[in-house]
């Protein structure tokens, strides 16, 4: 047989490379991914009620912390259409979280505000006691302020002595705030209803200031609206 003979069939395939076998790997890719899309099911199924009672935990120290006395809550949404249970699907509104002491007297109101500061958007839960009507303090639960300057709004005992008793007056007609709730520089505080700002971080300062002043002119005439709701009357 000389050299120069044409390949045969047989040679000619024992020199190319291996097939891919498509369809095994499209079973062994499709089972991956089977597999994997399970797991994140089960996982998100085993740790959604984890994390929903480590949340309930989390605002029920939130709360219990802006407004003192607490020992217990009820969830609501209170909106203009009116105040609804937390768990009613027809609810419109914002949620309000009412504060009650042992003897199951309303000690106040917490809710959250939101303003930009100087980075990004802060977000807060603050307590208003509608029997002073007065703010009772506040928790910073999001911001991106500068460490160590704007972020000092979540700490600082100076700046946090602002919101103990911060003047809340609604005006005669119960429609909107009586003095409309501001940040003032540093050591100008003359107001019950001002906020003393921290020194070298007033942007942040007045955020805070106006998200509570915001939050006030639009919640604080449905709380008084509904107060004998709240109160459990
Ligand atoms: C890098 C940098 C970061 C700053 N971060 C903040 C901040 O987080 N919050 C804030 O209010 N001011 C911040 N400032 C200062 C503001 O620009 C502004 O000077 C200050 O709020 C004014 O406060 P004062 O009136 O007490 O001086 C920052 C300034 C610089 C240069």
């Amino acid at each position: 047989m000389s050299n120069d003979q044409a390949p045969t069939q047989e040679q000619m395939q024992d020199h190319l490379p291996p097939q891919t076998p498509s369809f095994a790997m499209l079973r062994t890719l499709g089972g991956i991914a089977m597999l994997a899309g399970f797991l994140v099911v089960m996982v998100f199924q085993w740790t959604k009620p984890i994390i929903e009672e480590n949340k309930r935990i989390a605002i029920e120290k939130a709360v219990f912390r802006v407004v003192p006395g607490a020992a217990s809550r009820k969830d609501y949404v209170l909106g203009k259409e009116g105040l609804f249970t937390a768990d009613d699907a027809n609810a419109q509104g914002e949620k309000i979280y009412a504060a009650y002491n042992d003897a199951g007297e309303l000690k106040g109101i917490a809710m959250e505000a939101a303003a930009t500061g100087y980075a990004d958007v802060i977000r807060i839960l603050y307590g208003y006691n509608p029997a002073c009507e007065c703010v009772t303090g506040i928790k910073v639960l999001k911001m991106a302020e500068t460490p160590g300057l704007g972020d000092k709004i979540a700490f600082d005992p100076e700046f946090l002595k602002n919101f103990e008793a911060l003047d809340a007056k609604l005006n005669a007609d119960k429609t909107a705030l009586e003095n409309e709730i501001v940040a003032v520089k540093h050591g100008k505080k003359t107001q019950p209803w001002q906020v003393d700002s921290i020194s070298g971080a007033t942007i942040s300062s007045v955020a805070i200031a106006r998200m509570i002043n915001q939050s006030g002119n639009k919640m604080y005439p449905l709380i008084m609206k509904h107060l004998d709701e709240l109160k459990g009357n």
